[in-house]
């Protein structure tokens, strides 16, 4: 068979992504899958049992990534890496992240039935923690494998229970032997859903981002004065779920403020002791805020600062604004998201370029090795939530550009 016409298995791609959906599966149709629960290990099983059921050679690293190769003919070359994550948000959707770990086993199983040898070794990832959700920041494991972030510091990463990452790996069976350490990668390919509008919007089934929005994480940490809420006159009271709500309502119109293509966004608090007839004495939120210009995201975090000193001020609530992770905007290697390019239009598509709002693991990924990555449209825009969707002729086609792609990369 002339390679240039292999295709994946999308029947296969679709089966496969509905078993692992069942893993962590919400009556409202989504995946309850944090980082290292019981379901993650679960997930991690059954990827496994994929993996060695094509034969793969199978490594876990000490962070719980879980690589598998497929050797090519010259093994000496720098191999290429495709994955991405099969952790989710707290009632998440079954694509984010698991369509690119999929994506990959559906290429690699089509090589293996087609026996199609490549030059080049090709290797799956699922990288753990992705998400950033149950252990912050996001992206612990790829960001250790990259050498970007410290494996003892991951370790130490706390959960909302105080239990710790390391542990908690130790615990679900998938803290690995393997130093989480990069070897060279020739390149690195990440197959996703958008996760955002503008795809379905245009009526295209493949993006093709050259980049990522910077990320910034804030924890804001508010102190107030609790005391009862009937005796206590309005005019004594320093109530720290007013001042953090008319602080949230800031971040909010920052973007707005600050122009460019800023988003701004409060998706947690904390209220304590969080009782109908308790004024308010302290309030923990996050404040996540995004941006393609660097240094508008810092005037952003100077301004947001200067408001919530203000708020603290005016209610007499003292105010403590904690970074806890940073990144820069990712470029991706313009070589390699031409090539991508190629590969989906030599399938007939014509692939829209755009940028990533979402974070990937691609971002850490891209500061060692060539990457690139590979959208296709989520139904209604919708992501981090059950409903989550995406067709599956459009999960097939997007596994077709990453099935050239990564051959078009690995030679054959
Ligand atoms: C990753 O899921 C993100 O928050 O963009
Ligand atoms: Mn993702
Ligand atoms: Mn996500």
């Amino acid at each position: 068979m002339e390679i240039s016409s292999l295709r994946v298995n999308g029947q296969r791609l679709k089966t496969t992504l509905e078993e692992m959906a069942r893993i962590g599966g919400t009556p409202g149709g989504g995946v309850h899958r944090l980082a290292l629960s019981d379901e993650d290990r679960h997930a991690r099983d059954l990827f496994l049992k994929w993996l060695r059921e094509i034969n793969l050679e199978v490594v876990v690293d000490e962070m719980g990534n879980i690589f598998g190769k497929r050797l090519g003919k010259n093994p000496n070359l720098p191999p290429v890496l495709s994955g991405s994550h099969l952790d989710t948000q707290p009632k998440g959707g079954r694509f984010d992240g698991i369509l690119g770990v999929m994506g990959v086993l559906e290429v690699l199983r089509t090589l293996q039935e087609n026996r199609v040898e490549t030059e080049r070794t090709v290797m799956i990832v699922n990288w753990t923690n992705e998400e950033g959700t149950r252990f912050t920041p996001a992206m612990l494991g790829s960001g250790v494998w990259a050498g970007v972030l410290d494996r003892d510091w991951a370790y130490c990463r706390t959960d909302i229970l105080g239990k710790k990452f390391g542990e908690e790996l130790e615990r679900i069976g998938y803290k690995g032997k393997q130093p989480a350490k990069r070897g060279p990668v020739h390149a690195y390919f990440e197959f996703h859903i958008e996760q955002g509008p503008i795809l379905e919007k245009i009526g295209k089934t493949i993006g093709i981002p050259k980049g990522i929005l910077g990320i910034s994480w804030y924890d804001i940490f508010v102190e107030g004065k609790a005391n009862q809420a009937g005796p206590t006159p309005m005019e004594v009271r320093n109530d720290a779920l007013c001042a953090a709500a008319e602080m949230i309502l800031k971040a909010n119109e920052l973007p707005a403020r600050m122009g460019g293509n800023m988003v701004s966004t409060v998706g947690e608090i904390h209220n304590f002791p969080n009782s109908r007839n308790i004024i308010p004495g302290q309030v923990r939120f996050t404040l996540d805020v995004r941006s393609w210009d660097h240094d508008l995201m810092g005037r952003a975090t100077e301004e947001i600062r200067k408001d919530f000193l203000g708020i603290s001020e005016k209610r007499g609530c003292p105010v403590r604004m904690e970074e806890v992770w940073r990144i820069r905007p990712t470029v991706f290697d313009p070589d390699l998201v031409r090539k991508v390019g190629e590969a989906a239009n030599q399938l007939g598509y014509f692939p829209h370029p755009m940028v990533s709002g979402a974070g990937h693991d691609a971002a850490l990924v891209s500061q060692v090795c060539p990457t690139a990555m590979i959208f296709v449209p989520s139904i209604g825009g919708r992501s981090h939530v059950e409903v989550e969707d995406t067709r599956w002729e459009d999960c097939e086609a997007g596994a077709n550009v990453l099935l050239h792609s990564i051959l078009q990369s690995a030679g054959c």
